[in-house]
């Protein structure tokens, strides 16, 4: 078998129709269609090398060996790719985040997209960008949408075959900025996978499932229509509804902070004063500021006046999960 090191780079994603909840929890095959956006500035550097010296998978996160849960979950991956390659050599993964883990920027999107790229092709497979998508999916479900580049749809589908994500406009069709406000680096206590299992534990769930067609409609239109003003509120309201589907689950699960609603209301005060921003939220304390280039560094100075804010990362919609030549190890 060919023993070739290799490196990948993906983005993070930011979803603007969230994904929440699984029609199959074993596969991660959603109850909805969803859309993102690439972020360049949030991205996992990740290099994988089978060696049949090996007789466990190593798996190193962030310069240190990874705890049981996360290698538990790579290896798991690891499997998945053994499986399509017809081999069981064990291997040696290492990977870095450019931004803090567990804060809202979805860093399993982008450790799973570059997990999968960079593992397929250590195993001497050459995937196609659906095929690829498919698996990261089954490593994490937004990391589906972290194989395309720029804005990005992520059809649910019926079953694993067909529940993958497409890229629906390159990163240069729209100057968008996602101005990422961090008011915390905790880690969330609650993952989502324990998010997606409790949704239907919401009584919102039905009239969410309602809802989103139309809506999902109007957000890949204003995308491609490059129009914020149709775009912006539709992906507030689906913030609000995440937030309110986690709290309303049995038992609740609080993502919501007092910080969060801070930079929440400060948005509303620039609408107010002309200034077009909109806002998002993942399943985390930070908050998503959704804007044109031109306002970025308004946007920008203005959430660093805030009191509690920790760092600001502003993105661009950044491109497709890609081999690199520098490897970690
Ligand atoms: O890929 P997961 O299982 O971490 O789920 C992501 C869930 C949200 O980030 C809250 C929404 C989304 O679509 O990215």
């Amino acid at each position: 078998m060919p023993i070739e090191k290799t490196t990948a780079l993906a983005n993070s994603n930011i979803a603007f129709i969230k994904y929440w909840g699984n029609r199959d929890a074993a596969y991660r095959v959603p109850l909805n269609d969803n859309v993102s956006m690439n972020l360049d500035h949030a991205f996992t550097t990740t290099t994988v090398e089978f060696d049949a010296n090996l007789n466990a998978d190593q798996i190193v996160v962030g310069g240190a060996d990874a705890n049981e849960a996360t290698r538990q979950r790579v290896s798991a991956h690891l499997d998945r790719v053994r499986a399509l390659a017809k081999i069981e050599t064990k291997a040696r993964a290492q990977s870095e985040n450019n931004f803090p883990t567990g804060t809202g920027i979805a860093s399993s999107a982008s450790a799973f997209a570059a997990l999968s790229v960079a593992a397929t092709h250590a195993a001497g497979l050459a995937l196609s960008e659906r095929a690829l998508s498919i698996l990261a999916r089954q490593g994490s479900g937004s990391a589906s949408r972290s194989i395309p580049g720029g804005f990005v749809e992520w059809i649910a589908g019926h079953s694993s075959d067909d529940s993958y994500a497409v890229s629906i406009a390159p990163p240069e069709h729209w100057d968008l900025r996602d101005v990422v406000v961090i008011v915390s680096t905790e880690e969330k206590k609650i993952g989502s996978s324990e998010g997606h299992a409790a949704a239907p534990t919401s009584h919102f769930l039905a009239e969410r499932i309602q809802a989103l067609p139309a809506r999902f409609h109007r957000v890949r239109h204003a995308v491609l229509a490059k129009n914020l003003s149709l775009l912006g509120p539709a992906i507030e309201e689906d913030a609000i509804e995440l937030h309110m589907m986690a709290m309303t689950s049995v038992p609740p699960i609080y993502y919501w902070s007092p910080a969060m609603v801070q930079v929440i209301q400060a948005v509303q005060q620039w609408r107010a004063d002309g200034l077009a921003v909109y806002f998002t939220l993942d399943a985390g304390p930070n908050v998503h500021l959704i804007c044109e280039g031109t306002d970025a560094a308004q946007v920008e100075s203005l959430a660093r006046a805030i009191v509690g804010v920790q760092q600001i990362i502003v993105n661009v919609p950044g491109g497709a999960a890609h081999l690199i030549d520098q490897h970690l190890f």
